[in-house]
């Protein structure tokens, strides 16, 4: 019976299913495994379920020569090394769509919470600090009637915009090149990134991480962002140079941020744990119940399929199949 190592527990009844056909282990603690876990988990594997968090390389991959499919259970990648899965036939596929309005949704609730200073607003009810009310208490920015920048109009990007049209926002976008489809649906303009910046009262960074988005923002791009502005990433940490922006935080270069990844997840800048203006989330982009079904219900057909020889819909690397 070919074996299959699920590294995390999802709801919904899928990967139950799954073990009716194929020996199924999955990972049983509330975390995730350890490298060593992995490693010893992974030998021998057929299929991988993997998150965004279990790195997927050359040491990975080797050990299991038996190695059919890394079904990753998440829209990004970047976690698999793909060239080298792509040299061992080894089919590699994500979870994309299913995700994209939970974590634009998320986005949304960055946007608002750090604009509107919730969670200061919470802590300062329980505290309590609520012994008269002050018309300077607790300011925030508007959301509706700004301008929203968006960083990376794909998918997510996208359905971060279109919700901007329920709040009479003016929508602007960067993007590696001009998206067409996507602007004549949101109503967005491209422009080009110095423009992102200074024009942007909220940038939404909903990009993948590539070469060219590493360490796109950092402080001298915080500096040319209005001192009002509000940041935004639920793309990947990366992207974001972490100290520069606790620096730009504290000096007032930029307003507030949002964030829900990390440079280096799931560690975070000592300095930015110390802003009050940057508010913190543990990479939840796509943690609806629902989407997490989903997400998992997708894993484990692309599973199912390419165990059963067959070619799995959301292919990442289809060069594969010319090599098999
Ligand atoms: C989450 O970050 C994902 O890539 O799905």
């Amino acid at each position: 019976m070919k074996k299959i190592f699920v590294t995390s527990q999802y709801p919904g009844e899928s990967v139950k299913h799954l073990s009716q056909k194929y020996d199924v282990s999955v990972y049983p603690k509330a975390t995730l495994p350890t490298r060593e876990e992995f490693l010893e988990n992974a030998k021998g594997c057929s299929g991988l379920i993997t998150t965004v968090a279990d790195v997927v390389d050359k040491k990975v991959i080797d050990l299991c020569p038996e190695l059919q499919i890394v079904s990753n259970s998440a829209v990004g990648y970047e976690n698999v090394d793909i060239p080298y899965a792509t040299k061992k036939g080894i089919l590699v596929t994500n979870t994309p769509n299913v995700l994209t309005e939970t974590t634009a949704d998320l986005a949304w609730a960055l946007m608002f919470s750090v604009a509107r200073r919730i969670v200061q607003a919470d802590g300062y009810v329980r505290e309590g600090n609520f012994t008269c009310w002050h018309p300077s208490l607790l300011l925030g920015m508007n959301i509706h009637g700004s301008t929203l920048g968006v960083y990376g109009l794909g998918r997510i990007g996208t359905a971060v915009a279109n919700r901007a049209q329920g709040f009479n926002m003016r929508v602007i976008y960067q993007n590696r090149s001009r998206n067409e489809k996507a602007e004549s649906e949101t109503g967005g303009q491209y422009v080009d990134f110095e423009t992102l910046l200074k024009e942007s009262d909220f940038i939404v960074i909903t990009a993948p991480l590539t070469d060219d988005t590493r360490g796109k923002f950092g402080y001298e791009e915080f500096r040319k962002m209005k001192p009002t502005s509000i940041i935004v990433n639920v793309g990947r940490g990366p992207i974001i140079k972490e100290r520069e922006l606790a620096e730009a935080l504290k000096e007032g270069e930029i307003w507030g941020a949002g964030l829900d990844v990390f440079e280096d997840e799931p560690k975070v800048d000592s300095e930015l744990l110390l802003a009050p203006n940057a508010l913190l989330t543990p990479h939840i982009g796509s943690a609806s119940i629902e989407t997490r079904e989903k997400m998992i219900d997708m894993a484990v057909t692309s599973v199912e399929l390419a165990l059963g020889g067959e070619v799995p819909k959301h292919l990442v690397n289809p060069e594969v199949l010319d090599s098999n």
